[in-house]
């Protein structure tokens, strides 16, 4: 299955996301213009105001994912790597301190805010399924009033460039599907975070990202194909993202692509179309 507008888009030569490219300004607008009381708000609560500013040095068409901890440094454990590029040997080190062998750090990536997960699929996946086993889960997705839109499997036979489990990372859009809220993700301590995962994508167990905005929780170990719409023009775009858990939220956040440059975590701009529902 390719990347494809709605049936209702069908023909939409705009719509065509998978042929979309981005570029700077279209970055900043994906990122930051919308929601602007809520935004503001959540920002002031958990310190991200500053990250309304580009990332310092950055250029259109940077392909790094820096660590984002602003105003947060002494509580995060990333804090000491704020704006330093994101390598999978951090996360490793950080998810060997859990009780499930995750770990999770919000980020910046071109001016969009983004947040990457590690799960030790790669270890668990041969495994039997049990709590605290935690492992990438590929399943159906359903839209908003409930209609089935696709696999993450079937999707991913088709688009394997879109998320690799064996990487045992995953990056998502930064972006509450709910109002648009950039929340602190990994900086909440609650039920929904605590350092516990069950299998299945539901609301129980913890490893949640959580909005702090409104209470919508995402479970980054749940692969979902889904659709949501494009604020600014109404078309519907499917995605394949990671699965809304409970709360006001929609739909699930969409997935950016992750590339490897060795140890360092790049992205993939191939499918920005997907980060258009906040224009
Ligand atoms: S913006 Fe409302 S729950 Fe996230």
């Amino acid at each position: 299955m390719r990347l494809r507008p709605a049936p209702s888009e069908e023909g939409s030569a705009s719509n065509a996301l998978g042929d979309m490219k981005i570029n700077r300004r279209q970055f900043m607008r994906y990122g930051f213009n919308t929601a602007g009381g809520v935004l503001a708000a959540s920002l002031g609560a958990l310190g991200f105001a500053s990250i309304l500013l580009p990332p310092s040095g950055s250029t259109g068409g940077d392909s790094a994912v820096k660590f984002w901890a602003k105003g947060r440094e002494d509580e995060a454990w990333y804090g000491a790597m704020h704006l330093q590029p994101m390598t999978k040997s951090s996360f490793e080190t950080e998810a060997a301190k859990s009780n499930v062998g995750m770990a999770g750090a919000q980020g910046v990536w071109n001016g969009l805010p983004v947040i990457v997960n590690y799960v030790p699929h790669a270890e668990n996946s041969g495994k039997p399924v049990a709590d605290n086993s935690p492992r990438f889960q590929e399943m159906p997705g359903y839209d908003i009033a409930k209609n089935y839109v696709g696999h993450a499997t079937e999707f991913l036979l088709s688009n394997p460039e879109v998320f690799d489990p064996n990487n045992n990372l995953v990056m998502s859009f930064g972006r509450c599907t709910h109002l648009c809220c950039i929340p602190g993700w990994q900086l909440v301590s609650n039920s929904f975070t605590d350092d516990n995962w069950t299998p299945g994508g539901g609301d129980d167990g913890g490893t949640k990202m959580f909005c702090i905005c409104h209470s919508s929780r995402f479970d980054p170990t749940a692969i979902e194909v889904n659709r949501n719409a494009n604020r600014s023009n109404g078309q519907m775009f499917e995605y394949l993202g990671i699965r809304r858990a409970g709360g006001p939220a929609p739909v699930g956040l969409p997935i950016i692509p992750i590339i490897m440059n060795g140890d360092t975590i790049e992205a993939s701009t191939e499918y920005t179309g997907w980060l258009t529902y906040c224009d």
